[in-house]
C-alpha cells in the first residue's frame, strides 16, 4: 500500500504543463545574478479558478530561492485578505531583519495615492537592499490579485514606477496572479496600466495532462495503461483540479497500490462514482452561488455547448444586448465561473459544466 501522489484541493507537488513559464523566470532572474537590474514590469498570470495559478505562483517562489549560487529572497502575498499595501509592508518587514524599523510605514488610510507609494517605494527599497546583501535579490509574489484594494493596486504601480527610474540596479522583480479577469481590474484602479505584463493560463495541454497522471504514479513503481489513462482522461479533460481528483479516486480504487502494478481501465471505472460525486458537489457549489441574472446568463451559455461561446450569441440567447449583461459577464468572471478566452468569446472553467446546467435547468422546468 502506498499514499496517493495526487494533490486535489492542494497546491500541485510539480506543475506539469509549466515548465516554459517557469523556464522563463528562472532565466530572467538568472541574468539578475550577473547584472542586478529592477525588472519594470510586473507579471500577471491570470486565469480561471483551480486552474492551478497559486501551484505556479508557489513553484516559481521555490524556484527563484534556488537560483544561482545565493538565490532570492522571496515574499508571497495573498491578496484580500486585507488592504494590499499593509499586507505588502508587513512580509516585506520580514526579509528586513536588520536594525532599520518600519513603524507607521503603513500610512493613513486614504491618504494619496501617491504618498501611500511613496511609502511602499521605501519599504521595498529597504527591503531590496538587505535581500541583495544576503542573497541575489528579491521576489515578490502576490495571488489572487483581482480582489487586491484599488488603493494598493495603485501604491504597488506608482512605488514599481518609480523604482524603475530611480533604482534600476536593485535586483527585485515581482510575479502575481489572478483571476481571468485580473487585467481589468487592475486597469479600473491604476494609471501606469503598461508596468503590468498578462499572461492567460489554460488548461493544461493533452500531452501535459498525461504527464500530470503517468508521472506521480510512476515515481511509485505504478504504471498507467493506455486505455486507463484515456478513459480517466475523458473525465477530467485538462482541467488541473479534476485531473488530481480523478487520479486520486482512481489510485484509490486500485487500492493504494504497490510498487510494479499496471493501473487498468477497471480501476479508473472503479473511480467515476467518487469522481462525480466530486464533480457534482462542485458544479453544485458554483450554480448555487449564482445569482437569477448570473443564472440565466449561465443558461443561455450552456445551450451553447461546453466550447467557447461569443459573447454576442450570449446576449442574442437572452434577447438583451452585450452592454445589459456586462455586469452579469463580469459577476461570473470574478467567481471564476467563466473564463474570457480570446477576444470576446466566453467558456466555461471546468469541463461538465454546461451539461449540469442543462440537466438542471431541464429538471426544474
Ligand atoms: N500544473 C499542474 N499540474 C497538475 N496539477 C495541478 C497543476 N496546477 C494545479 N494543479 C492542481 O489543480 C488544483 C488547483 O490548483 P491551484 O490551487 O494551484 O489552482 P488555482 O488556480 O490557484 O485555484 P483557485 O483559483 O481556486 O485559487 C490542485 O488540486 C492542484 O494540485
Ligand atoms: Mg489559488
Amino acid at each position: 500500500m502506498q499514499m496517493s501522489p495526487y494533490t486535489p484541493g492542494e497546491v500541485a507537488e510539480e506543475v506539469y504543463g509549466r515548465e516554459p513559464i517557469l523556464e522563463g523566470i528562472r532565466r530572467d532572474l538568472a541574468f539578475m545574478t550577473v547584472e542586478p537590474r529592477f525588472a519594470g514590469r510586473i507579471r500577471v498570470f491570470a486565469g480561471p479558478r483551480g486552474v492551478g495559478k497559486t501551484s505556479l505562483l508557489r513553484a516559481a517562489q521555490a524556484d527563484a530561492e534556488r537560483v544561482g549560487r545565493l538565490g532570492f529572497q522571496t515574499v508571497f502575498v495573498t491578496a484580500g485578505d486585507g488592504p494590499l499595501l499593509l499586507s505588502l509592508i508587513e512580509s516585506l518587514k520580514e526579509v528586513q531583519l536588520g536594525p532599520v524599523s518600519f513603524g507607521g510605514e503603513a500610512g493613513a488610510a486614504g491618504a494619496p495615492a501617491s504618498s501611500q507609494g511613496r511609502r511602499l517605494q521605501r519599504v521595498l527599497v529597504a527591503a531590496g537592499e538587505e535581500a541583495q546583501s544576503r542573497s541575489h535579490g528579491l521576489v515578490i509574489l502576490i495571488d489572487e490579485i483581482q480582489s487586491a484594494d484599488p488603493e494598493g493596486l495603485k501604491a504597488l504601480a506608482y512605488a514599481w514606477q518609480q523604482m524603475q527610474s530611480e533604482h534600476r540596479d536593485l535586483p527585485m522583480a515581482a510575479y502575481t496572479a489572478g483571476l481571468s479577469h485580473s487585467q481589468d481590474v487592475i486597469t479600473d484602479a491604476v494609471s501606469f496600466a503598461e508596468r503590468f505584463k498578462y499572461q492567460h493560463l489554460q488548461n493544461l495541454s493533452r500531452q501535459d495532462a498525461e504527464q500530470a497522471l503517468r508521472s506521480p504514479a510512476a515515481q511509485k513503481g505504478v504504471t498507467w495503461s493506455e486505455d486507463a489513462l484515456v478513459a480517466a482522461l475523458d473525465l477530467a479533460g485538462g482541467y488541473p483540479f479534476f485531473i488530481q481528483v480523478v487520479g486520486d479516486e482512481t489510485w484509490q480504487a486500485a487500492g493504494h497500490p504497490g510498487p510494479g502494478t499496471l493501473i487498468e481501465p477497471k480501476q479508473v471505472a472503479g473511480a467515476i462514482s467518487g469522481f462525480d460525486d466530486t464533480r457534482q458537489s462542485f458544479f453544485r457549489a458554483r450554480w448555487q452561488k449564482a445569482t437569477p441574472a448570473e443564472s440565466q446568463f449561465l443558461r443561455a451559455m450552456a445551450a451553447h455547448g461546453e466550447g467557447p461561446v461569443r459573447r454576442g450569441a450570449i446576449a442574442d440567447e437572452m434577447g438583451r444586448s452585450t452592454n445589459d449583461i456586462s455586469m452579469a459577464r463580469r459577476s461570473l468572471l470574478d467567481k471564476g465561473l467563466i473564463d474570457a478566452t480570446s477576444h470576446g468569446y466566453l467558456e466555461f472553467t471546468a469541463p461538465g459544466f454546461a451539461e449540469f446546467i442543462r440537466e438542471e435547468s431541464s429538471d426544474s422546468l
